[in-house]
């Protein structure tokens, strides 16, 4: 079964931008992994929401196009995010989709492993 691919950016502190594809249903953590991304310490707890590291910064406009809400889980995660902001989100948590094709996040300058 082939599922659609969508494009996404993500954009480091200094402004290089980095470009991937992934497949329908792939969440923003699953793309660094599978193309293997060099995005330093990102997705440190493999998705299972404890460690905030895939802290991610959306545009106003991509945010609302979110189909879920965070849920209390990973709000209490974000909480532990360095630089946190009115649009973060986890990557962990965030699904592509038709409606988020080519979408563009921005990268905290700093991160937090809320494990250690
Ligand atoms: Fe750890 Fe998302 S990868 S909370």
């Amino acid at each position: 079964l082939n599922k659609p691919e969508y494009s996404v950016t993500f954009v480091r502190p200094d402004g290089e931008k980095i470009k991937a594809k992934g497949k329908e249903g792939d969440t923003l953590l699953d793309v660094v992994v599978n193309h293997d991304l060099d995005i330093d310490g990102y997705g440190a707890c493999e998705g299972t929401l404890t460690c905030s590291t895939c802290h991610v910064i959306l545009k106003p406009d991509d945010f609302a196009k979110l189909p879920d809400k965070p849920s209390e889980e990973e709000n209490d995660m974000l909480d532990l995010a360095y630089g946190l902001t009115d649009t973060s989100r986890l990557g962990c948590q965030i699904q592509l989709s038709k409606q988020l094709d080519g979408l563009e996040v921005q990268l905290p300058a700093t991160i937090n492993d809320a494990r250690s």
